[in-house]
């Protein structure tokens, strides 16, 4: 009873000191993002001690690409974010640059197999690519040319606060493997893990502009020595980024695959494709649906043009494991009409692979822990018979929800949709759906308010979805102050879109096309800040 004054008192000083608010126009209210500049791919995702550690690309002194450092962020849930200090703040940063952090990743070295540990402090290991703008010879003797990639190691002996680079020897793997050291320039994103067969440390980097990535295994995350290569495989635009491998539960853990993850840049529409397959330690081999014959098919990640980039968790079971996507686009990201900051990042997706159709496909499901902040009950809940054609009102709604809805695949209409952040007239509007004669989910972004920074932007996105044994088509919406996340059927299928309503475009309705809609039910759920 005493110390309630001063427990109020040091609350109060505590609020002044942060009166830092995420309540712009556009802001996220329960995705991460920067307080302020810019921010691209995450980094480094690694669970340790009861912490998720966020690392980022992040440029400290603007709200465009450059200076590249690593950011960072803790969360205890995945859930509630805090913004930390600079991780790896770009080498000469304020003068002329010599160094940037680019992507990569980060384990915790428990067995101190690196010998970075120090009075029994366990390090967390970092590695990434070190992108050297300028020739230099570095403190280890080595000499970097201009516009060099190479991939370094960092270590932390405090959680994640404070890391020293291991200049005694970076870049830890040099050059691109031999015939390929013309790539120099394009050789980067190591994804480091603990392969638990072999007993090794396993890092898959890419060779961007050849399609392929290159395998590496270590006893000590300093020494590496080249163990395989994959690719070129499937679709083959642009260059491939920020590679992912890990090992997944198949049909709810009777036993499991891997996948290996690749970005696309320039992707067009869509970005993140994905393999399943075996690894033993040093070779991934695809399944044969996998890879397809030339160059159009793929299987996509994701559907929609806002997710790129992702990585997943160190430090969690394969059944636990979770990935976090930068929910933006290279093609119109540096425009979006946010400010102070540039880019936020996707729901965290908690990811398994189910057999659909004799395929395994990745099944992606919004993380459990976001119950904690999705209202249990229902602001709104309706069931219908029939929609017929034409529209249904929904009235409106939070600015940010989450929506469940369902509707029978036997129905008469061509599409049906919801139509959400909709103006009263809805002139302005996003609508989620369904195509039922091509069987495609679909966003359609075209009116959905700010869309004159970039040409490409007011677009319609579709990814295909058979509806489920019962006839039914399940779709899942997150909704949120600038985007939309959809998870279709049982999570086989997702798109995400960036959106920029006005803030008063609140209103939503059912809309069935070309026929009626049967057996319709829909929930909407309030969600709340994840910032207060
Ligand atoms: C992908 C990417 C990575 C690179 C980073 C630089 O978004 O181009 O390949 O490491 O961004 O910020």
């Amino acid at each position: 009873m005493i110390s309630l004054p001063i427990a109020l008192g040091v609350g109060l000083l505590a609020t002044i000191a942060n009166a830092f608010t995420y309540d712009q126009p556009y802001r996220g209210q329960y995705h991460f993002s920067p307080k302020e500049h810019w921010m691209n791919d995450p980094n480094g995702l690694l669970y340790y001690d009861g912490t998720y550690h966020l690392f980022f690309q992040y440029n400290p002194g603007g709200i465009q690409w450059g200076n590249m450092s690593w950011g960072h962020a803790t969360s205890k849930d995945l859930t509630h974010w805090e913004e930390q200090s600079i991780a790896l703040l770009a080498r000469g940063y304020g003068g002329n640059v010599t160094e940037m952090y680019f992507s990569g990743s980060a384990v915790v070295d428990v067995d101190n197999t690196s010998g970075f540990g120090k009075d029994g402090k366990v390090p967390m290991v970092a590695m990434y690519t070190s992108n050297y703008p300028i020739a230099q010879t570095l403190p280890s003797g080595k000499y970097i040319q201009e516009n060099q990639q190479a991939q370094s190691i960092a270590y932390s002996l405090d959680h994640g606060m404070t890391w020293t680079t291991y200049d005694a020897a970076n870049p830890v793997i040099y050059q691109p493997p031999a015939p390929y050291q013309d790539q120099y320039q394009n050789f980067r994103d190591p994804f480091v893990f603990w392969h638990e067969e072999s007993q090794k440390w396993v890092v898959v980097t890419t060779l961007a502009a050849l399609h392929k990535l290159a395998i590496y295994t270590s006893d000590n995350l300093k020494d590496w020595k080249l163990a395989s290569e994959f690719g070129p495989y499937n679709a083959q635009g642009g260059v491939w980024e920020c590679p992912g491998l890990f090992q997944l539960p198949l049909d709810g853990g009777k036993s499991t695959k891997w996948v290996i993850t690749s970005g696309i840049n320039p992707g067009g529409p869509r970005a993140l494709l994905y393999f399943v397959g075996e690894f033993d330690g040093i070779t991934f081999t695809p399944d044969d649906y996998s890879v397809y014959p030339g160059n159009a098919t793929a299987n996509w990640m994701d559907w929609g043009p806002d997710y790129y980039a992702s990585a997943g968790y160190n430090g969690l079971a394969a059944d636990d494991y979770v990935q976090i996507g930068w929910m933006n686009n290279w093609q119109y990201g540096t425009n979006i009409p946010t400010s102070p900051w540039r880019s936020s990042m996707s729901i965290p997706r908690h990811l398994s692979l189910k057999t659909i159709g004799a395929k395994a496909l990745l099944i992606q499901q919004p993380q459990e822990a976001w119950s904690s902040i999705v209202k249990k009950h229902p602001a709104y809940s309706h069931s219908y018979n029939s929609i017929p054609q034409g529209s249904v009102k929904v009235g409106t709604t939070g600015e940010t929800i989450k929506l469940d809805l369902s509707f029978s695949a036997a129905s008469t209409a061509s599409k049906f949709a919801i139509a959400v952040r909709a103006s009263a007239d809805f002139t302005e509007q996003t609508l989620v759906g369904y195509d039922f004669v091509n069987k495609e989910v679909f966003i359609d972004r075209t009116k959905s308010g700010d869309v004159s920074f970039d040409t490409t932007f007011a677009s319609v996105y579709r990814g295909p979805l058979t509806p489920n044994n019962n006839g039914m088509v399940k779709l899942t919406v997150f909704v949120d102050r600038s985007s939309v996340e959809v998870f279709g059927g049982q999570g086989e299928t997702t798109l995400t879109a960036q959106i920029f309503p006005s803030s008063d475009a609140l209103h939503a309705r059912l809309v069935s096309t070309g026929g009626a809609t049967k057996r319709v039910d829909l929930k909407v759920y309030n969600v709340a800040s994840t910032w207060i």
